[in-house]
């Protein structure tokens, strides 16, 4: 089965490239809940697509493993990440469930093929419930911006289709055949998902990589934790490399809100991810 580009993503691509002509890096606003369901938001910067390769659709960002992002996002793992493109006048705004990359552990990907017929189902009837004309294609949809509720912490296994980066390689290099088509899923493996991770790391510039060896964040500053910020800040501290409280956060992206400011009357399109498997309904709505 091919690994393929999802239909919101060479418009989401070509808005990075813009934006990267001229900026340093493209930041986005992650939304999540804590443990007492309060939301928290903050700007983060976008690292590109899992294992470097659009066609998983599945976005990247990195942060400290003491953060309370990282910690709130392992309670509940739904999160809703918003970007905005100036000079394409262009706002994603993407949601669906983190899993985390950090240097013991990683996503476990799951395909239960009976919770997938009975997702399926689930689908076929909202669909007969909610084809109304005027209704709000949020209402037809009720998981459209909502996690499994079963599935909730970033540390449980996930249903999403991520072939293995050697599979989709092998893939790419070979001429299809009906045969490759049906060949099954291979999920990437423990080395792939550390090696993805070192990847991220190696892509740090020197001062970010120091950001991870300062005390923990949140925490209130005295004078010897300021002493020891300014000698991580002038790379003489001597300490460990702080790599050990390095996360790579990936967003799997379960449904994506477009709006396009046309200076004239606006679009907005809802894009909605099947189930498991990489199929996408779009919709244009009303903006
Ligand atoms: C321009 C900019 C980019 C940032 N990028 C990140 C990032 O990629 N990852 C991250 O964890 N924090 C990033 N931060 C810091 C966060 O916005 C936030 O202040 C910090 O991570 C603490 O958030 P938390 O307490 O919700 O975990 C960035 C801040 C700014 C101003």
């Amino acid at each position: 089965m091919f690994a393929s580009l999802a239909p919101w993503n060479s418009e989401f691509s070509s808005a990075v490239a813009a934006e990267l002509e001229s900026e340093p890096f493209v930041t986005f606003s992650l939304a999540n809940v804590d443990r007492n369901g309060l939301p928290h938001t903050r700007t983060c910067v976008y690292r590109g697509f899992l294992f470097d390769d659009a066609k998983t659709n599945i976005l990247l960002f990195t942060c400290d493993k003491r953060s309370s992002k990282y910690k709130d996002l392992i309670a509940n793992a739904n999160f809703e990440a918003c970007f905005y493109f100036h000079k394409l006048h262009k706002q994603f705004r993407f949601s669906g469930a983190a899993r985390v990359i950090t240097d013991d552990q990683y996503p476990i990907i799951s395909f239960n093929k009976a919770k997938l017929a009975m997702k399926l189902q689930e689908q076929n009837v909202n669909q007969e419930n909610g084809n109304k004309e005027d209704g709000l294609v949020v209402e037809q949809e009720p998981d459209f911006y909502s996690s499994r509720i079963d599935e909730v912490g970033a540390t449980e296994p996930i249903t999403y289709r991520v072939l293995s980066p050697s599979q989709s390689q092998a893939m790419n290099y070979s001429s299809t055949s009906l045969a490759d088509l049906n060949k099954p899923t291979i999920p990437p493996t423990e080395a792939e998902w550390k090696a993805e991770r070192q990847r991220c790391w190696n892509a740090l510039s020197r001062s970010l990589k120091r950001s991870f060896k300062r005390p923990a964040p949140g925490t209130q500053v005295t004078e010897e934790k300021y002493k020891l910020l300014d000698s991580i800040n002038r790379g003489v501290d001597g300490t460990s490399s702080g790599q050990e409280n390095f996360v790579v956060v990936c967003l799997f992206v379960k449904a994506v809100d477009l709006v396009e400011l046309t200076g004239g009357v606006d679009r907005r399109y809802l894009y909605k991810k099947s189930y498991d498997i990489d199929a996408w309904k779009e919709y244009e709505v009303c903006p």
